[in-house]
């Protein structure tokens, strides 16, 4: 499976991204997590040592080969992950789309090309997770850079602005060749937040896939550097994440802890944000 992780800047998609490789791998699939955020946090989130994380370069545009309808890379991925990805904890396989590294350097064309690239030559492998955390920014969608994925994930907060978004990113994703789209609701405090996002999903066809409670612990675990899947308290956080691979895993191959039921999706149908 291919997913892709999207939202509205700040809506926990870096938290639910690593949480949801840690469990997949632990589960027993290949994970491979590619951090597409040109302000990149994914190692941090994953675990792996800062030592380490300095060492995660982007994947050269010198490797994009532009094929008869569509990109790839010019080795086979096996050699591209085997050079480029970083090892993160559970056997984790991380690459990176890279940072600007000064200020007035040039436009991300290439880093999204890249990121295209890869997830069309990571497709095939049926029990193997590759997953997409992405920046906060609709480019991905705009530039098609995720039109290989499967599945597209986005995070919803329970406030209006992060609806929105998750609304217009809905109606773009609707124009790639992307299978399924879900919804996973992030930092639901009460009932009322819980319904707020049940009635939006409702109202415009998505398909709710999961939800996750606000938790202090997160914020705790955060401030320590240390991932949710090693930090006790995170545990009804990370069972909700956990719920979220059982629904999408229900679809495909991938291994999963414990299974969960699903609900159809029809896909965004959107016409308005709320
Ligand atoms: N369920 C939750 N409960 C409490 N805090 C949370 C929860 N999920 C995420 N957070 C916190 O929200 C903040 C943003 O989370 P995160 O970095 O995962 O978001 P993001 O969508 O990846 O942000 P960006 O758009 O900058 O990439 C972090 O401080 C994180 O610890
Ligand atoms: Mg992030």
């Amino acid at each position: 499976m291919r997913l892709a992780v999207a939202g509205k800047g700040g809506a926990g998609k870096t938290t639910i991204s690593a949480t949801f490789a840690r469990l997949a791998a632990r589960a027993g699939n290949p994970v491979v997590a590619i951090d597409a955020d040109a302000n990149p946090n994914l190692s941090t989130a994953l675990g792996v040592p800062p030592a380490v994380a300095t060492r995660l370069g982007p994947v050269p545009p010198s490797l994009i080969s532009r094929r008869l309808g569509g990109t790839g890379l010019t080795e086979p991925i096996d050699a591209v992950l085997d050079r480029y990805a970083l090892s993160a904890p559970d056997g984790i396989r991380l690459l990176g789309m890279g940072a600007p590294a000064h200020a007035d350097e040039g436009c991300l064309c290439s880093a999204h090309a890249v990121v295209a690239s890869l997830l069309e030559d990571l497709g095939g492998e049926d029990d193997r997770l590759v997953i997409v955390d992405m920046e906060a920014s609709p480019e991905h969608f705009s530039r098609g850079t995720v039109r290989h994925v499967d599945t597209v994930c986005l995070v919803a907060e329970p406030y209006y602005r992060s609806l929105e978004t998750v609304w217009r990113m809905g109606a773009l994703v609707a124009e790639l060749p992307v299978g399924r789209v879900v919804v996973v609701a992030n930092k639901v405090r009460s009932a009322e937040d819980q319904e707020a996002i049940t009635e939006f999903c409702d109202r415009h066809a998505f398909e709710l896939a999961g939800s996750v409670p606000w938790s202090e612990e997160v914020v705790a675990a955060d401030r320590q550097r240390v991932p949710l899947v090693d930090w006790p308290g995170a545990t009804p956080v990370v069972a909700a994440v956990a719920e979220l691979v059982a629904v999408l895993a229900a679809a495909g191959p991938l291994r999963q802890a414990h299974a969960a039921s699903n609900k159809a999706s029809t896909g965004p149908t959107c016409q308005s944000p709320r």
